[in-house]
């Protein structure tokens, strides 16, 4: 009776996952043990297929039923995802470069293909850059940032290209995406697939039919299994389903890209595990008030991290920022007080932003610091350098800053332009607007160079401006050609000398 009993309990069991990394407790807790997030755990029961191999159930079929279009064999035995026969261990210098040969299939959107990266093709020197065929791609954002529409337009320029492209809405129906795309002018595209499915079984079915180059799939977070019993967009369906969908990538050389939601704090949505199956984590961010969005890869196995891509949300559709447009518009001639623009650089591109600062009457002991994009111990930081080194009295003055346009400064050459900005502010004194501030500020007061000087003068010059503030070097010079006047500054003394 009582081994019975025992077993019974042992078959219904209830395991808790969590949110965060994907770990499994026994019992409730408040606070993961393994990655120490409060109030993550969510309770599931045990899945009875979690011992087979979770990846062999659906798509497991799809390699007989399909050759792979445009892709050997070898590309999908390198992916080490094949549970296959024939994978054997070989030296590396007999594995040929197919994989740096593969293609990327360019997006048309110059800004997003310069996120997903770039390869050079085996000694040739031509570049491809776009999405990496048999690559899943994850693309985060907050709602109401843009992922559908970026990804709509992806998949209509990609179309427009020639490459077959099935777009899965799990949110909206086939109606509404049409509605946007009809919005982007896109709605007549032949090889552009809408499906509206939600069922995982189902959109893998007309995958296998429409055998597209390009998967979207949006959302994740609503794709569920009916053989899990979880539901959609619980730890279970989630990681089940994401599974299945890089498997059917590296099995087929289908380029999936799912669209993640993120949750109140940044982070996306779902276990960590989401992050670790794919091979790009791109995330879209952005004020949703401000029209500026950035595309940044948050991981990249194909490529880098560190560019960022610039959209504009208009009426219709995400407009991309071209290199050689600045985020602030430096318009006009008018100096403003408070105001100082700083050539800002990310990656391989450089972005001139304005830095703007206000300072109001606050008490002593409970004056606001506040920042939007910027660091506010960066802030804090400068406050105290001004007070100590300026002889400026901000102790009880309310202190705001923010980078125009909503975007996330974290080069540190920004310092001196945030130094200056909060320093004219509370002087009532501008800068002459066509000069510029480039460097960071140390604790001792003193102005430090920055980094890629050379690509800020020109960025700088080539949008008008005449003049430079930045610490004084040995051989500091314009590039050749360039026109800027540069002011050599030792400390923040000097540099608040700029102001007129
Ligand atoms: P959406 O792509 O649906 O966001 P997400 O999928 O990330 O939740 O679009 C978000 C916002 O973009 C929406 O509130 C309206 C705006 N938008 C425009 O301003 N212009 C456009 O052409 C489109 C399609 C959307
Ligand atoms: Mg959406």
């Amino acid at each position: 009776m009582a081994s019975r009993y025992i077993g019974f309990v042992a078959k219904l069991k209830t395991l808790f996952v969590c949110r965060s990394c994907g770990a499994v407790q026994n019992r409730w807790l408040g606070k993961c043990p393994d990655c120490g997030t409060w109030d993550s755990l969510e309770e599931s029961t045990q899945d009875p297929n979690a011992e087979k191999d979770p990846q062999a159930a659906l798509v497991g079929a799809w390699a007989e039923l399909t050759e792979p279009k445009g892709h050997d064999e070898e590309m999908i035995l390198s992916s080490g995802l094949s549970s296959g026969s024939g994978a054997k261990a070989r030296p590396i210098h007999e594995i040929g470069d197919d994989e740096a040969n593969i293609e990327r299939m360019s997006t048309g959107i110059h800004e997003l293909d310069r996120v997903l990266g770039k390869s050079r093709a085996g000694g040739e020197a031509t570049e491809s850059s776009g999405v990496v065929p048999g690559s899943a791609v994850l693309v985060g954002g907050e709602p109401g940032i843009g992922k559908s529409t970026l990804l709509l337009q992806a998949a209509a320029s990609l179309a427009r290209r020639g490459t077959r492209v099935l777009y899965v809405t799990s949110e909206e129906s086939a109606s509404q995406v049409r509605q946007r795309a009809v919005r982007l002018g896109s709605q007549g595209e032949k090889e552009l697939f809408l499906l509206s499915d939600t069922n995982l079984a189902r959109i893998v079915e007309q995958t296998r039919k429409v055998m597209p180059r390009v998967l979207v799939i949006d959302s994740i977070q609503m794709i569920y299994r009916s053989d899990v019993p979880a539901a959609p967009g619980s730890i279970t369906q989630l990681r089940r389903c994401a599974s299945e969908l890089v498997y059917l990538a590296k099995k087929s050389g289908i380029a999936v890209m799912l669209v993640g939601h993120v949750t109140k704090d940044g982070q996306l949505a779902g276990p960590r595990l989401l992050e670790h199956l794919v091979d790009t984590v791109i995330s879209f961010e952005g004020e949703r008030y401000h029209q500026h969005r950035v595309v940044r890869a948050v991981k990249n196995r194909f490529g880098t991290t560190l560019e960022i891509g610039l959209f504009e949300m208009t009426g219709d559709g995400l407009r991309e920022i071209p290199d050689s447009a600045g985020v602030s518009p430096v318009s006009g001639t008018e100096p403003r007080i408070g105001s100082v623009v700083c050539p800002v650089m990310t990656g391989s591109r450089c972005v001139l932003l304005e830095i703007q600062a206000l300072t109001a009457t606050g008490f002593l002991g409970a004056a606001k610091r506040k920042s939007s994009g910027l660091d506010s111990n960066r802030l804090a930081m400068l406050i105290a350098v001004l007070e100590q080194h300026a002889g400026l009295r901000l102790a009880d003055r309310d202190i705001f800053a923010s980078s125009v346009g909503g975007l996330k400064v974290v080069d540190p050459a920004c310092d001196l332009a945030l130094l200056l900005a909060i320093a004219s502010a509370q002087m009532r004194k501008a800068i002459d607007p066509a000069t510029c501030a480039i460097g960071e500020v140390g604790l001792g007061g003193e102005i430090r160079p920055a980094s890629q000087i050379d690509a800020r003068l020109l960025e700088a010059a080539r949008l008008g401006f005449k003049r430079v503030v930045l610490a004084r070097g040995k051989g500091v010079v314009a590039p050749k050609g360039v026109k800027v006047e540069l002011v050599q500054v030792k400390n923040v003394d000097q540099a608040i000398e700029q102001l007129g």
